[in-house]
């Protein structure tokens, strides 16, 4: 009690503040999302995400040499095919641009985690995670089906040589199916990060425009999770996706999510967990970092610190690379 307990003692200079830290960021523990398109020098701002590009295969090296030179944890691509159609066709070509690219960048630095995104929605003209059909007079995606593709994507990653897939359709089986898949082929040394809790959100809307890959009709309401279903449903795709074969998990989006993070590091301390700090989370500080409203270094840093205090030892984020030179400066 007062004046016996002083807690202002734990911060009266900057020393002390320092030793008694216990959240620390490291450029080890960050993942770039890097997106990829076919074509030559071309580096294509994206409107709503201000500093990050689409890139093609030659300026993706570029890119990977820069993020294997901050000592960032890797980088997480994503293809933007020439051709989309109903199927994804482009997603488990050896020659589609995800297979490409992942050969472009394990080729500029080999030791560099390269983590491919399992999934369709970048690929399919109608913008959805696997080919639909009508289930109950709805328009839905055809969770089966779309197993076999994404078992199909992932040995086509793993032969062009990613160390690390990342699934991201929230289909049911999904780590399963691809686990398999990768075993068949022999890629049993393949590690699976899944997007376990992955949630519907608003929050996604700038990466659509990023993958250029915004719905014609429908929504993901019927595969991607529901911001007010109960918590433990969250456990739920935890459990099942660990049962499944799941080497690592994540969450998604994080900021808006931050008690599910707790929970899922409370409840599977040994299980590497991922959060990824998602497109609208950055474009929401950039427009205001733009206007000069806010301080963006002190608002990413507090965020990204709040998301590891959280539980998430591993963070997907746009700023990767400005964090790295921050901690570094
Ligand atoms: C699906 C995928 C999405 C994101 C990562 N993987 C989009 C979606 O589910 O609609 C979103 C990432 C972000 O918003 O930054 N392949």
């Amino acid at each position: 009690m007062f004046p016996t307990s002083r807690l202002r003692r734990l911060r009266y200079n900057p020393a002390v503040r320092q030793l008694i830290r216990t959240t620390r960021l490291s450029p080890g523990n960050l993942v770039m999302p890097i997106f990829v398109r076919p074509g030559k020098g071309l580096r294509q701002e994206i409107a709503s995400m201000p500093g990050i590009y689409r890139l093609s295969l030659d300026a993706l090296v570029e890119e990977i040499h820069e993020v294997k030179q901050l000592g960032i944890g890797g980088a997480i691509l994503f293809g933007i095919p020439a051709e989309k159609d109903a199927v994804g066709s482009d997603s488990t070509s050896p020659q589609g641009i995800i297979a490409e690219a992942i050969r472009a960048a394990k080729q500029a630095e080999p030791e560099l985690l390269v983590i491919s995104d399992v999934c369709l929605c970048e690929y399919t003209d109608h913008g959805h995670c696997g080919p639909l059909k009508v289930i109950g007079g709805r328009t839905e995606v055809d969770n089966d089906a779309t197993l076999r593709i994404l078992a199909r994507q992932a040995v086509v990653q793993a032969e062009a040589g990613v160390d690390l897939v990342a699934p991201s359709g929230m289909m049911d089986g999904m780590v399963g199916a691809i686990r398999s898949g990768l075993d068949a082929a022999g890629f049993e040394h393949i590690p699976i990060m899944s997007y376990a809790a992955k949630y519907a959100s608003a929050f996604y809307g700038p990466f659509r425009d990023a993958a250029e890959s915004a719905f014609n009709s429908g929504d993901r309401h019927g595969y991607q999770m529901d911001a007010a279903a109960s918590p433990g449903q969250a456990l739920r795709e935890i459990e099942l996706d660990l049962a499944e074969g799941a080497d690592m998990i994540m969450v998604k989006p994080a900021l808006a999510y931050l008690d599910i993070i707790r929970m899922a590091a409370d409840r599977f301390p040994g299980v590497p967990l991922a959060a990824y700090n998602v497109s609208g989370e950055y474009s929401m500080v950039k427009a205001a970092a733009a206007k000069g409203w806010i301080d963006e270094r002190a608002i990413v840093l507090e965020t990204l610190m709040a998301i590891h205090r959280a539980g998430a030892g591993i963070i997907l984020t746009y700023w990767a690379k400005d964090v790295a030179r921050w901690l570094q400066a």
